[in-house]
Parts: structure tokens; sequence; C-alpha cells
């Protein structure tokens, strides 16, 4: 494929705002006249036009003005088959998954119905300038390969895996451990590492796991020791007491996954709202990474989790952000900062000791503010790192995948424009400015921000 490259203003990161607080900017790397050169989907040069462009000649280089542009959003956690269901009224976790969540789900068993449920879910990760999201599925082998089908379509970088339920769940619903095992290698045999493919053992949770659904994905890993594992873990209390009444002899939710040697490198635990501080420590020491979902925790009323203690210098644990759709109410990632933003000041009441003067715990504080830079961040290179896909994607490092979302910060509802002339009103573009026009898109905007996602260098999605 010829070479190709885009011209515009770019912000990525090369480090962890997390590691420079009062300097954040010392993280990212901002060209505000920048060309970006993708040869097979993949990124050969980047840096500031006036320096690179001359290595280029005779290269098609298309111009997108006016746009700040990131890497492609990187989603920890969403569910292929919820994406008509999100938004349902009423319940928390348990009876929500019961009353809307598994019908829904067992009606991508059908071929047609699959295909037109992921056709969906796909648009609107494009929509919303996701391009890459690690995806539950159904514990249904045709609900599996029709997503695996599409995604390769798409030719965007996907984890997902064959999403195993053997236990407080409808007959009608329910894996075997033996279907569940046969069913995995088959689609690992077929899809893992196939084109932008990656598969992820996906035991649903532990509420839902028999001891012998567990020790098959034991078994999965020790024969697939580069598979991802996704699960879920501490959402709701009722859950947790559930799961530690299944299991008399684990101390704690994480205990579980321990028991089948589940944790470590490339496991990931959506939510992780009640992680005690000895669980967070544990995620931290063995390399596994939570997916944060604050739009889930609020809409399912799960509770709110404790960012600034998951941050902890001294027991950093990774963190992916998850839209959780349809557990979450919106497909885009920018609603999720919103509400992470939002869950971080809900902590903080704690946090400052008004309440309680010995709950005070100002570092911690300090960690739950989502300044911009911490936030898309998250949504790119921390994500990746989070995921251990970061060799591949999350920044626009040479040798990188080459997507990316170009967002428009005067798009959103009608004053978006207006609000957004109090941080920049035309002339030279710096990264202080940027910073405040992404908030400004993360608080006050929407998913209608997202003028164009482009995938491995091409554009996927313009927005109407
Ligand atoms: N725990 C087990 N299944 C699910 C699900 O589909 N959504 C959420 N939010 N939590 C779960
Ligand atoms: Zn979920």
């Amino acid at each position: 494929m010829a070479k190709t490259a885009v011209r515009g203003t770019f912000l990525d990161f090369v480090d962890d705002p997390y590691k420079h607080v009062g300097n954040e900017e010392a993280a990212a790397r901002f060209q505000a006249d920048g060309l970006l050169v993708v040869e097979d989907g993949v990124i050969v040069d980047f840096g500031a036009y006036d320096d690179i462009a001359s290595k280029h000649e005779g290269v098609e280089i298309t111009e997108i003005r006016d746009r700040i542009i990131l890497p492609g959003f990187i989603d920890g956690h969403i569910h292929l088959p919820q994406t008509r269901v999100l938004g349902a009224y009423g319940e928390q976790l348990l009876p929500w998954l019961q009353k809307w969540v598994f019908p829904e789900e067992h009606r991508y068993a059908e071929r047609s119905y699959a295909e037109e449920g992921t056709k969906h879910f796909f648009d609107n990760l494009l929509a919303s300038g996701t391009t890459t999201a690690q995806t539950f599925t159904t514990g249904n082998l045709t609900c599996n390969e029709v997503f695996f089908e599409e995604a390769s379509r798409r030719n965007m970088r996907m984890i997902a895996g064959l999403t195993g339920i053997d236990r407080h769940v409808p007959d009608y619903f329910a894996n075997t451990p033996e279907q569940f095992y046969d069913d995995s290698r088959t689609l690992i045999e077929k899809w893992h590492g196939k084109g932008r493919n990656l598969y992820a053992i996906t035991p649903r949770f532990g509420f839902g796991a028999s001891n012998e659904l567990l020790a098959a994905c034991q078994k999965l890993k020790q024969e697939f020791p580069d598979l991802w594992i996704n699960t879920h873990i501490s959402e709701n209390p009722a859950e947790v007491h559930g799961v530690l009444a299944l299991h008399d002899d684990c101390h704690d939710y994480l205990g579980v996954y321990e028991k089948y040697g589940l944790v470590g490198p490339k496991f990931t635990g959506g939510h992780g709202v009640w992680l005690s501080n000895s669980e967070f420590r544990r995620f931290s020491e063995s390399g596994a990474s939570v997916a944060f979902c604050p739009s889930s925790n609020l809409y399912l009323g799960s509770g709110l989790f404790r960012l600034g203690r998951a941050l902890d210098p001294e027991h950093r644990v990774l963190v992916s952000y998850g839209t959780d759709m349809g557990g979450g109410n919106r497909f885009s990632l920018l609603n999720t900062l919103e509400d992470g933003y939002k869950v971080g000041m809900l902590n903080n009441t704690i946090l400052d000791g008004s309440i309680l003067p010995s709950d005070q715990d100002l570092a911690e504080s300090e960690r739950n503010k989502l300044s911009p830079l911490r936030a898309f961040y998250s949504l790119t290179k921390g994500g990746a790192e989070a995921l251990y896909i970061d060799d591949l994607v999350g920044s626009f490092d040479i040798g990188k995948e080459a997507d990316f979302v170009a967002l428009d910060w005067t798009a959103g509802p009608p004053a978006t424009a207006w609000h957004q002339s109090l941080s920049y009103s035309g002339g030279p573009m710096t990264l202080e400015t940027v910073s405040d026009l992404l908030f400004g898109v993360m608080m006050v905007g929407d998913e209608r921000a997202v003028d164009q996602t482009w995938i491995a260098g091409e554009l996927a999605y313009q927005k109407a």
C-alpha cells in the first residue's frame, strides 16, 4: 500500500501524567502543526510538519483543519450483545441481568440477529471515536463467530472471547464447562492473532461460574498462556456476598480468580468498586488491571470506584476505562470521562475530611481529580498499557497502528462553540489551550465532537 499522511494538530502521550503532578504537560506530546505518515496501516513517521515533511515529498497529504487529533479511544470493558438494551429501567446488577440482559443476549444465538446487533455495535464504536475494545460477547458460538467476522471486516484491533456463565443463570442461557472449553478452543484456534483479533478467555463473573467453569479457564490459560483474561469483579455488594458464600476458602473476590491461576498480566477485572486495599495491592503486584466503568457504576447504582486509591504510586494498579455499555447507558467514552470526573468529586467529599476528619486523605483525593490530560491519557496510552497492547496502539509512536480520532471541540449542544470560545478564539494553538478545550469536550460535549475516526490509516467514520 502507498504511503499516505495526515497533517493537523496532534496530541498524544509519552508518559503517565499521574507521575507528573503539577507538571502534567511533561507527559504529553503536542504538535500544533504535525504530520503523521502511514504505510500499510502502521505509523512510519511522526513529527512537526516543518521538520519531517521534506523527507516525504510526493506523499499524498490529507489536511485535517480545526480539529484535535488523538490516538483512537480504547474501551477496556463493553458488551456487544447489550447494544439494544442499554438504558433499561429500574434495577441493580443482579435483577437487571435476569430481567433485561439474559433474554436480549440470548437472541444473539440466531445469526441474523447477531449480525444486525454487531453491525450497530461497530457503527456506534466508530461514531464514538472508539477504535479498540475489550468486549464481552455471549456463551454462544455463532454470536462469537459473527463478532470476529465483523471485527475482521472493519480491520479493528479488538479483544474478545466466548463469555461463559453456568451459575445463577436461566437454563436457556447457560453454558456447560465442557462446551465452554471446546467452543473457546475452537474460537482461539480460528481467530486469535488472525488479522487484528485477540482472544480473551472470558468467564463472565465469579458469581456466574462453577468451579468447573473456572477450572476450564485455568486450563485454557495454561494451554494458551499468551491469551487475555477478561471478567467482572466486585461490582455490586450483593454480588460480592454471593461470591464469598460460594467460596468459603477465599478471603475476598480476587482470591477466587487467584485460586484458579487467572490473575496476572493481561487479566482485566471490570468495575472493582468494592475492592479492599489488599486486593488493590495484589492487582498491582501481579500486573493485573481494573477496568473503571463510572457510567455503569452510577447507572446501576453499584457504587463509587476508588480511583485515587487504585492509583497510589506505591501500589499502582493498571486502569483502563470502560463504558460497560449496556450497564453503562452510553457508547461514548467521553461520557465515561464525564462520569469518572464526577465519581472523583464524590469520593473527595469524603476524603477532604469534612464529614469525618479521620477519613481525610489529601494525596488520594488529588489522584481522584480527572484532569483532561489524565483523562485522555487513560483513553489512549494508559488504556493500551492496562490491556498490554501498548506495543500496538495508544500513541503516535513510529511502529504503532494508525488508529486515530479527530475531535471538533465546537460540536455538541447548540452553545458548545460559544462555550469553547472562552478557551480559544483563534490564533496559535498551545497545549494549554488544547487541554482546556478537551475538558470542555468531556464535560460539556458528547460524541458529536467526534468528527472523524480513522482505522489503520483509513477514514472509517465521518460525521454527517
Ligand atoms: N456482571 C456479570 N455480567 C455483567 C454484565 O453484563 N454487566 C455488568 N455491568 N456486570 C456484569
Ligand atoms: Zn460489564
